[in-house]
């Protein structure tokens, strides 16, 4: 039996050749410090670095390749924003459906002075952005905002919300850890300050990691969360301002940018459209297929178009932990079952603390997988219902 991956909102999988390439390619031929010693080969990864950080910011509509910055993860990127920019005294909005990622954070920050309000979704994790304005106060600094859940798929109304908290004079920072390289965006346009967004998931790079997109001239508003060695300004002690020195310090991981670079420029090759496309299908496909079988419940709106490709659903008379230990066991089908490291949204939609089975589909999900992981869940489901 073939393994089928649905875990593609955790991390995705399989991973392009071109990225897999790209890693074992730096390791081989490579190997040395960027931006520290001049050789050629410290000048080769340099390039590395700056194609990756040139393609991603192509991806996001970011313009200079400068205001994107690479950190381990979306975590620490979301940290360096939220402690670099909030100062005791500020107010700061979010949503109900966030994950831990941006939740404990704030939570943090709001036990050292910092207001946070928390706008509550709907049943299906959905947003009005009226609801989100008419929380804005005089000291309001940021809106963070998921750009779409990793609970139900729902996509946010990031530019509507963006636009209309700027004639506010409030910033807004979006999360796109579940929406970068599967979602179209384009930070510029869409009016969007910051962007977050992780290497290892719809990017295709590899596990640790990730970044932010910052608006040219806000970046002195945000302290860094670490400074050190940049290979640039050596003579000085103090650490330099300027992008992307102010935020990157210490060696980078630059087999992992090297991959994250190959992942993202797959990505570009295939085309956000076409991969977006490609990911309603499927996800709908799924959707049709379980939405009339016994004792399931789906979670999130059932428009495809309305959800990124991943689908939480319950089967009556199972909890979801045992739903993905069978279909592991018994189909080679890979969930995630749970909490997601989101229980305010899982409380949002009603299933908090058992939570939910999770599939998250990806560009190499084919429509047979689809078709074998209907046919399960109607097993399971007879078995229980
Ligand atoms: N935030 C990741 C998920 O949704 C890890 O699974």
């Amino acid at each position: 039996m073939e393994t089928i991956y649905f875990d593609n909102a955790a991390t995705s999988w399989p991973k392009p050749e071109a990225m897999i390439k790209a890693m074992a390619d730096f390791n081989a031929h490579v190997g040395a410090n960027p931006g520290r010693s001049g050789h050629r080969l410290s000048v080769e990864a340099s390039r590395i670095i700056f194609n990756a950080r040139e393609t991603i910011a192509s991806l996001l509509g970011a313009g200079d390749p400068h205001t994107v910055i690479f950190t381990r993860n979306a975590t620490e990127g979301i940290n360096t924003i939220v402690r670099g920019l909030l100062k005791p005294g500020n107010h700061v909005i979010t949503s109900g459906m966030e994950h831990n990622s941006v939740m404990r954070p704030l939570r943090a920050l709001e036990a050292e002075g910092i207001e946070l309000s928390i706008v509550q979704c709907s049943g299906t994790g959905d947003i009005v952005t009226d609801d989100v304005i008419a929380m804005i106060r005089k000291n309001t600094r940021m809106i963070i905002i998921t750009h779409a859940s990793n609970v139900t798929g729902t996509i946010m109304p990031v530019a509507e919300i963006a636009e209309m908290a700027h004639a506010k004079g409030v910033l807004v920072c979006v999360d796109a850890a579940q929406s970068a390289g599967s979602l179209p965006i384009n930070v510029l346009k869409d009016n969007i300050d910051i962007l977050v967004f992780t290497g290892h998931k719809s990017l295709n790079g590899p596990q640790g990691t990730g970044g932010f997109f910052i608006r040219k001239g806000l970046e002195n508003l945000v302290s860094p969360l670490e400074r050190g060695g940049t290979g640039s300004r050596s003579e000085f002690e103090e650490h330099p301002d300027f992008m992307p020195d102010r935020f990157e310090s210490g060696t980078p991981n630059t087999i992992g940018i090297a991959g994250l670079g190959a992942g993202a420029a797959h990505v570009a090759a295939i085309g956000i459209d076409t991969i977006r496309k490609h990911e309603i299908s499927v996800t709908g496909l799924f959707l049709d297929g379980i939405s009339s079988i016994k004792g399931i419940k789906i979670y999130g709106d059932m428009n495809p178009q309305r959800r990124t490709a991943l689908v939480s659903f319950t089967i009556e008379g199972l909890s979801p932990s045992e739903i993905s230990f069978e279909l592991d066991e018994r189909f080679n089908i890979m969930s995630r079952p749970g909490l997601h490291c989101a229980p305010s949204a899982h409380r949002t939609i009603g299933t908090f603390s058992d939570g939910t089975v999770r599939f998250s589909f990806g560009i190499f999900t084919t429509e047979e997988e689809i078709m074998t992981a209907i046919n399960a869940i109607e097993t399971l489901s007879l078995e229980h219902n």
